[in-house]
């Protein structure tokens, strides 16, 4: 595949100072002392972390990114973080539309759109991210909902250098239960195909597809192998060094 697998670490509401070095220094090491690296690297700490974590890791490949930013560029909404904010901290992508920010948050697929778009104005990379609730799968609707989600909440102007698609079945984070490859597989291949109607086989072709859910070292390579899945999001696994560093071994 010409896609260059990402290894993504989603941090969620964990870590604090101690993982600057910790965590992210020591993946920065490991990259620096790594002569082959067919993957790029990415963590996405908590907003209150992303300045530390950028300051100690530069220099290195390791790439920093949010978790999270607002539709707008800035203005009276308390408590929230704009995409320029993250990007002046060194952060050079953004999640949006985790599940956990569209279930905590309610946020809808027009949100996630808009503060995709939010990203992209910035100059940061969004990472948007869709997925079927253990009930959907249940009922057959797996494929219309990460359908209805994808086409609702890709940005205008995506490209492969600016979006990627991480498709997180809500079932499987932070459940210890890993899609099957084949099941995780279906849907990358559907995500796929919706993009090539909408942006064209080429970019489609080009564009990062992310696996997340329950990734771990154990499962990874088996993920990675899928022909439409081009790397990981990943959460728990992604707080310990030598978990994370063993899922991007797997590409
Ligand atoms: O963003 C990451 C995903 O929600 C996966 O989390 O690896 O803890 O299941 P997890």
């Amino acid at each position: 595949t010409a896609r260059r697998p990402l290894i993504a670490g989603n941090w969620k509401m964990n870590g604090g100072l101690a993982q600057v070095d910790g965590l992210a220094g020591a993946l920065a090491r490991r990259l620096a002392d790594t002569a082959e690296r067919p993957f790029d690297m990415l963590v996405c700490p908590p907003a209150t972390l992303v300045a530390a974590v950028a300051g100690e890791v530069l220099g290195s490949p390791l790439m920093v990114g949010g978790q999270d930013c607002h539709t707008a560029e800035s203005g009276a909404h308390t408590g929230d973080i704009a995409a320029a904010m993250l990007r002046e901290l060194g952060a050079s992508h953004v999640i949006v539309g985790h599940s956990e920010r569209r279930a905590d948050h309610g946020e809808d697929d027009a949100t996630v759109k808009a503060k995709a778009e939010a990203a992209l104005a910035a100059g940061l990379v969004a990472i948007v991210c869709i997925g079927e609730t253990l009930a959907q799968r249940d009922a057959g609707e797996t494929l219309a909902v990460n359908r209805r989600q994808l086409v609702g909440s890709l940005p205008a102007g995506a490209t492969p250098a600016n979006t990627v698609i991480a498709y997180e079945p809500v079932w499987a984070i932070g459940t210890g239960r890993t899609a099957s490859p084949e099941q995780a597989q279906e849907v990358h291949a559907m995500i796929r195909q919706v993009l090539g109607e909408s942006l064209g086989a080429e970019a489609a072709g080009a564009m990062r597809l992310l696996y997340g859910g329950s990734m771990k070292p154990g499962n990874a390579a088996e993920l990675m192998a899928q022909p439409d899945i081009d790397g990981g999001l990943i959460g728990g696994a992604s707080l310990k060094v030598d978990d994370f560093w063993a899922i991007a071994q797997a590409v």
